[in-house]
């Protein structure tokens, strides 16, 4: 009997390319098609992946055993519903950990030098027409503050620091043998440093951490850096701050409710835009996509799980 898998979501081509040699795999169809769906293929679907999976999708899977999360950050899979079905769960960590790291780096350095809207200056004629375009602010010598000191926030740390840049982190607890200095409160730390760099999983927990006054303690001169998840941010309170200036500058890979972005930063030369990449590189995207079909492929040969989460 082939195993079947359903994918919840179209994830990376090197999963999508392998688990139909190894599973019979099945895309979840949207809208008025799902539940015809669920009811005639669900009871026999054994495995999952995509980019999360929430209670009542997980209730009409009678038989799963292992969701693989596509991406290393799971706030999308509903976890203690998992658990009390005892549906073994991975992601997709270590992997990303350069691809991340260098995007940070990226997104901090335009923002600091301003390099999309200097772009956007020469292309629109105006070196010629206006003369020079404004100075900006170097990284080099200034404090950059990590919220989330895990492995992705270290690949980042030790980039800023070849940047001889300081780093300082705050994080749930402080970690021995770390160069860092820790702050066991974010808000005493974005008053101390340059950047402040958000790479914290995402969930309850997490919500809404970088608040008002922590942007607030940022300041008019404060750049905000975020590669992790939208809702560690208030992002009302964010926009605010970068339109009347109180913040200095923000560099955003992630929002609240991708793929919308709030249009009132799309103006702003001070604010840089992405569109969620932190990790889509080929070669990142096609290591993640092995490790889904990898931790599925070990479940049903009953060895161990190369990367479980729960
Ligand atoms: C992508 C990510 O969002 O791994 C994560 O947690 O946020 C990213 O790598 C994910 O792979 C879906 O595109």
């Amino acid at each position: 009997m082939p195993i079947e898998i359903l994918s919840t979501h179209k994830i990376h081509k090197s999963a999508e390319e392998a688990m139909p040699k190894y599973f019979t795999v099945h895309r979840l169809p949207d809208g008025k098609e799902r539940a015809a769906f669920l009811k005639e293929v669900g009871p026999r679907i054994r495995g999952a992946t995509g980019w999360g999976i929430d209670k009542g999708l997980i209730d009409a899977l009678p038989a799963l055993e292992i969701y693989a999360n596509a991406g290393v950050g799971y706030d999308g899979v509903d976890i203690p519903a998992c658990k009390e079905r005892g549906i073994k769960v991975t992601n997709t960590p270590d992997v990303l950990n350069d691809a991340m790291a260098e995007i940070t780096l990226g997104l901090m350095i335009a923002l600091s030098r301003k390099i999309v809207a200097a772009d956007r200056y020469v292309r629109d004629g105006r070196w010629k027409k206006d003369g020079n375009y404004s100075h900006t602010t170097e990284l080099t010598g200034r404090t950059v503050g990590i919220l989330g000191l895990g492995r992705i926030g270290k690949e980042i740390a030790a980039r800023c620091a070849a940047m001889k840049m300081r780093v300082v982190y705050h994080g749930r607890s402080e970690q021995s043998h770390q160069p860092y200095v820790y702050y066991k409160s974010l808000i005493e730390m974005a008053k101390d440093v340059d950047v402040l760099v958000v790479v914290a999983p995402g969930g309850a927990e997490t919500r809404g951490i970088v608040s008002r006054d922590v942007i607030a303690a940022l300041g008019r001169d404060g750049m905000l850096v975020n590669v992790a998840r939208g809702t560690l941010v208030d992002e009302a309170a964010l926009v605010e701050a970068l339109v009347s200036g109180k913040l200095g500058g923000a560099a955003l890979d992630v929002f609240e409710d991708e793929p919308k972005v709030p249009e009132a930063l799309f103006k702003l030369d001070n604010v840089v835009l992405s569109p969620h990449q932190g990790s889509a590189t080929i070669k990142t995207r096609d290591a993640m996509g092995d490790l889904v079909v990898a931790n599925l492929r070990a479940h049903f040969d009953g060895k161990p799980l190369l990367t479980p989460v729960a």
